[in-house]
C-alpha cells in the first residue's frame, strides 16, 4: 500500500484502488494460438462504463481513453480521464519493455497531482489477441446491415468472462469493437461496458510512449494498490 499521511492522499489512495479495481485481464498472457489479434501498431479511441460492488464500497466509473499500441516497440500507452462519483482524475499510463532482457515497467501517471507509480512486470510485452479457446459467439452486422460486418467471441478468464466483439481483417487480424465483461477483481464484484471508435492503424506520435516526468524520480518503494497490471486495460480492449 501507498505510505499516505494527509487527508487528499488518502482520498486519492482509495481513489485509486477503485479504479485500479476494474482494471481487467485482456491481452492474455500466455495461451497456445490465438484465433486473431490487434494490429502490431493502432491508435484508438475507448470509452468505457464500470460498475464495481464490495463489501465496504461500490459505484460507478466513466473512463473515456486515447490509446496507443505498440507491440513492434513492445509499449502501450493509455491517457484517460476518470469519472467517479465528484472524483475526476487524469492519468496517464505507460508500458514499456525496453531492451533485450525480459520484463518492463508500468507507470501509472496521476499527472494533476505530479505523483507516479512505477511498478515492474516480468515476462514479456502482452500481444492483444483472442486466444484459441475463445468460443464463437456468431456474426453479424452494425448499422446497415452487411456495410460493417463483426464477430463476437465469448472468453472466460481467470477473473473476468468477456463477450468480446471485433472487426475481422484477414490474416488473423482484427480490431476491437466492443467488449462487455463481467466477474470478481480483487475484493469487487464488477461489470464493465467497453466501446472502441476511431481505430487507426500505425503509430503518429512516439512520444506518448515517454515515461512521464512524474515517473522520472524514484518511485520504486511504491506499488499500486493491489495487484493489478493496469498494462491489461488496453484490451479491455
Ligand atoms: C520486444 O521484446 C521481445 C522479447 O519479448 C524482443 O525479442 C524484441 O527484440 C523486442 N523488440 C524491440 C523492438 O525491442
Ligand atoms: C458482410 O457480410 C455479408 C454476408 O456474409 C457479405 O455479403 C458482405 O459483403 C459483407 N460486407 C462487407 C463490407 O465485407
Amino acid at each position: 500500500m501507498i505510505g499516505v499521511e494527509s487527508d487528499t492522499e488518502i482520498r486519492f489512495s482509495s481513489n485509486t484502488m477503485q479504479w485500479t479495481s476494474v482494471a481487467l485481464i485482456f491481452c492474455s498472457v500466455a495461451a497456445l494460438g490465438w484465433t486473431c489479434c490487434t494490429p502490431d501498431q493502432w491508435e484508438g479511441i475507448g470509452s468505457q462504463f464500470s460498475s464495481y460492488a464490495g463489501f465496504f464500497h461500490h459505484g460507478l466509473i466513466k473512463e473515456f481513453s486515447n490509446v496507443a499500441y505498440d507491440f513492434t516497440n513492445n509499449r502501450s500507452a493509455v491517457f484517460l480521464r476518470y469519472y467517479s462519483g465528484d472524483i475526476e482524475a487524469k492519468i496517464k499510463i505507460v508500458v514499456r519493455f525496453d531492451g533485450e532482457d525480459e520484463g518492463g515497467f508500468l507507470y501509472v501517471d496521476h499527472y494533476d497531482r505530479h505523483m507516479c507509480w512505477k511498478k515492474k512486470l516480468e515476462g514479456k510485452f502482452r500481444k492483444c489477441c483472442i486466444p484459441k479457446h475463445a468460443k464463437r459467439l456468431g456474426d453479424f452486422s452494425l448499422g446497415l446491415k452487411g456495410d460493417y460486418n463483426v464477430t463476437s467471441y465469448d472468453i472466460k478468464g481467470k477473473r473476468l468472462n468477456i463477450a468480446l466483439t471485433v472487426q475481422e481483417l484477414g490474416e488473423n487480424v482484427c480490431a476491437p469493437v466492443a467488449q462487455f465483461a463481467i466477474g470478481r477483481v480483487g475484493y469487487y464484484d464488477v461489470l464493465r461496458n467497453v466501446g472502441f471508435v476511431n481505430i487507426t492503424p500505425g503509430i503518429k506520435d512516439e512520444t506518448v510512449f515517454d515515461v512521464p516526468p512524474d515517473c522520472e524520480d524514484d518511485w520504486s518503494g511504491f506499488d499500486l494498490p493491489i495487484d493489478i497490471d493496469r498494462q491489461d486495460y488496453i484490451l479491455g480492449i
